[in-house]
Order: structure tokens, then sequence, then C-alpha cells
């Protein structure tokens, strides 16, 4: 059976396509840069060619690269790491530090939330983070998500972290 693959999302000045093998230089710098994997979870992989080979092999529907319009570079990924239900969904969304700063995160999540109340019809959004991730938190809140709980010392994938907990309804 053929594999489903990302809708391309057109933004003001972004991109978000499938991930292809040409954007294996840009994830190998962004995981190889310590201050982006700080607050991630455990799960996130080593930069080596290979792994991030495995991740654009394995890539899904609800797995975007972030391309700027002006440049065509690949500036970072964004995701529904999970779905629940068709209710529940999850976002994430990491950036080449070099981009942080501009507002592109926001932009980018603002359109995969778009995408999951107009396409997917869900009904739920939620995110979870590090509670000592600043930035995340802050782009997280600027999209409108409500902070419910902060689980102390949890299991974030094999990282034990205090978790923040946001949601959002979408209907
Ligand atoms: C989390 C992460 C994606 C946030 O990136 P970011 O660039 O800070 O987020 P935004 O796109 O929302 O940009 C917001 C900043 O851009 C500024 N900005 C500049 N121009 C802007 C514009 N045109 N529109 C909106 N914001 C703009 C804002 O003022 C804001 O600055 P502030 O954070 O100092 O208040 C980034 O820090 C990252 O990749 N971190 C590592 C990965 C990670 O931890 N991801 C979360 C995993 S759970």
């Amino acid at each position: 059976m053929e594999k489903k693959e990302a809708p391309t999302i057109k933004t003001q000045r972004l991109t978000l396509r499938r991930l292809t093998e040409n954007d294996i230089p840009g994830m190998q710098k962004m995981f190889g840069n310590a201050n982006v994997t700080k607050y991630m979870p455990g799960d996130t992989p080593p930069p080596d060619r290979h792994s991030m080979l495995k991740i654009v092999r394995a890539r899904r529907e609800t797995e975007w690269a972030i391309i700027l319009n002006e440049t065509n570079e690949f500036i970072g990924d964004c995701m529904i790491p999970s779905i629940a239900e068709n209710y529940l969904g999850e976002i994430g969304c990491v950036l080449l530090q070099e981009h942080w700063g501009n507002g592109y995160a926001k932009e980018a999540m603002f359109a995969v939330i778009g995408h999951c109340a107009n396409t997917l019809k869900l009904k739920r959004l939620c995110a979870k983070t590090d509670d000592q991730n600043l930035s995340a938190k802050r782009l997280i809140e600027s999209l409108g998500f409500n902070k419910d709980a902060v689980f102390p010392e949890a299991n974030f994938i094999g990282r034990v972290c205090d978790i923040a907990f946001y949601s959002k309804s979408i209907e």
C-alpha cells in the first residue's frame, strides 16, 4: 500500500512539506546542537546521518520539514506526534537555533493547528514540554494553550524532568 505523505502547507513566510533526504544536513546541524536538544525528550536522535535517514524514511503524514520561502532552506521541523480517537492531537516543533526569535515556530504551529482543526477535524490539542523550557512555554502560551498541570520529576520519554502539560480546545 502506498504510504500517505504529509500535505504541503504554505504560510506567509514558510512552506511545510514532507521531510526529504536533502534535509539531512540541516537535521544533523539541528540535533547536533546541545542548545536545541537540552530540553527535548529522551528519545531525541543522535545527529549521525544514519539516524536522520531513519527519521526521513519513517516519515509520517503528520510530520513536516519547515522551509523558509525566501531562501528555500530547511529551518526545522514540526509534527503531530500522536492522535487519539481522532479527537486529541499532540503538537511539537524544533528549529535550528539561528532561526529562533523570528516567530517562525509560531507561524508553523499556527498552520499545523489549522490543519488539525480543518483537515483532521480534531477537537482538542495538547503539548508537553520540560517546565524549564521557557522558549517552548512562551510559544505554546502565545498559541492560546492553557497550562493544565506540571508533573514533577516525570518520564519525558526516557528523560526525567518536570513536565508542563498544556491543552486547548479547537472545536
Ligand atoms: C521552542 C522553539 C521552537 C521556539 O522558537 P522561537 O523562535 O522562540 O519561537 P517563535 O517562533 O514563537 O518566536 C517567538 C519570538 O520571536 C519574536 N519575533 C520576531 N519577529 C516575529 C514575528 N514576525 N512574529 C512573531 N514573533 C516574532 C518574538 O518576539 C518572540 O521572542 P521572545 O520569545 O523573546 O518573546 C525553539 O526554541 C526551539 O527549537 N527549541 C529547541 C527545541 C524544543 O525545545 N522544542 C520544544 C520541544 S517540547
